[in-house]
């Protein structure tokens, strides 16, 4: 298989993430062929799926295409898939696993599809090789991704392998943490650049503050990894893959000219979020501080302050949470004037609370939740317009 040829690839994301995975992909070159709900279109050879998987922040994952055919039922796909040159992509001693999207009436299950694309590939490798290649749901080594509707299929190496957001900073889990692609897409809808302070009370494992680092010292998130799909494939180019590495690392600023902040009521998540912070080689730049959200030291000057409350729905119950969303309005009027005020919620309700009006709300999903990204213009003294407060019961 000549992986110098460009081709389709097929990059995936979380709902409500594909404008800012579309100008992410802009931004480093690559066309927008088409946007889909959950991902989108670009074309580019194995090298620049390399590349894609390195760079981009908001894609969960980078599918490079082998071949679109047409199949009706999973005898056809069978014969289709069997056809294809796998001795020259996985190795015959090697492992693969295979995933899908199935929208077929002639299959319920998309396991069965999974399971008859795994037979055909690892029987035409023990037919040309001897010997045939592990496979079962590990996803650390070569992966395959097949997409099916109706009569038409797509078969796709996929380049990522564990989810893009698996960054491999988070060692130690909390409860109710964001992605961190959700984290890095809704910083990216807010146009954080790095340009100001980034203050983030009640910061859990430091996912967003972590991000907003990241960001502002223009560090690629694929350098934290070590493994990706596109490693498996046999052939691949790793002098390639190097200098992507190396023009990456030489592309990080040294430092920020502003603080970051980031606060938490519960120790243990301050101290998981230092040492997360730590593995993402951001710590430098964070200042971490245990207490209430309300007592979060907020620097002079402006910025942003970024909180992602709990909703009610996976931690605390909802009634304890109207004070923390009320209490979030008032931090925001006595202490963030001159900041731009962020709240990431998946619980509407509970953001009438805050008592401020919107100057904007953005849609995203948490997983299944429908979420909103609630942005509130904090304006100081200085400037003409003052912030308006609402009714605490009333719509904005
Ligand atoms: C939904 S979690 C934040 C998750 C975070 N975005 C992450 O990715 O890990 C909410 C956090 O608010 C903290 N918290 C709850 N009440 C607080 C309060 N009154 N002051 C400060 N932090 C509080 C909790 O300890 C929890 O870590």
């Amino acid at each position: 298989m000549d992986f110098s040829v460009a081709n389709k690839i097929l990059l995936t994301c979380a709902r409500g993430v594909v404008p800012f995975l579309q100008k992410e992909v802009e931004r480093l070159g690559f066309p927008v062929q088409q946007s889909l709900q959950l991902g989108l279109f670009t074309r580019g050879t194995l090298n620049d799926a390399i590349a894609l998987n390195l760079s981009l922040r908001t894609a969960n994952r980078v599918h490079f295409l082998l071949h679109e055919f047409r199949a009706e039922n999973p005898d056809h796909l069978y014969q289709q898939l069997v056809k294809l040159p796998w001795e020259g992509i996985i190795d015959s001693r090697g492992y693969v696993s295979v995933t899908s999207s199935v929208m077929n009436d002639a299959v319920s299950d998309s396991r069965f599809a999974n399971l008859k694309c795994k037979d055909a590939i690892v029987d035409r490798i023990a037919a040309k090789k001897g010997e045939r290649p592990d496979s079962g749901p590990d996803h650390s080594r070569s992966a395959v991704y097949l997409y099916w509707k109706e009569n038409d299929c797509a078969i796709y190496v996929d380049t990522t392998g564990e989810s893009l957001s698996r960054r491999g900073y988070r060692k130690i889990p909390l409860q109710a943490p964001m992605q961190e692609t959700l984290a890095a897409a809704v910083l990216l809808a807010a146009d954080w650049r790095g340009d100001g302070h980034f203050v983030n009370p009640m910061c859990g494992s430091g996912t967003l503050g972590i991000e907003a680092a990241l960001i502002a010292l223009n560090k690629a998130p694929g350098l934290l990894r070590h493994n990706f799909g596109f490693m498996h494939v046999k052939g691949y180019d790793k002098a390639a893959y190097l200098d992507i590495r190396k023009s990456l690392r030489a592309d990080i600023r040294k430092k920020s000219d502003f603080d970051f902040v980031l606060s938490d009521i519960d120790g243990q998540a301050v101290a998981a979020a230092r040492q997360n912070a730590r593995t993402a080689g951001v710590d430098h730049l964070l200042k971490f501080h245990r207490c209430d959200f309300r007592e979060t030291p907020v620097p002079q000057g402006r910025g942003m302050v970024f909180v992602n409350p709990g909703y009610g729905v996976r931690l605390e119950d909802e009634r304890s949470l109207e004070g923390v969303y009320s209490g979030l309005g008032d931090f925001f009027k006595r202490k963030c004037l001159g900041y731009t005020g962020y709240i990431f919620t998946g619980n509407l309700m509970l953001a009438k609370r805050v008592g401020l009006k919107t100057s904007r709300r953005l849609i995203f999903y948490n997983g299944s939740i429908e979420a909103r990204l609630l942005e509130y213009e904090l304006y100081d003294g200085s400037r003409a317009k003052p912030h308006t407060v609402v009714q605490k019961d009333g719509a904005e």
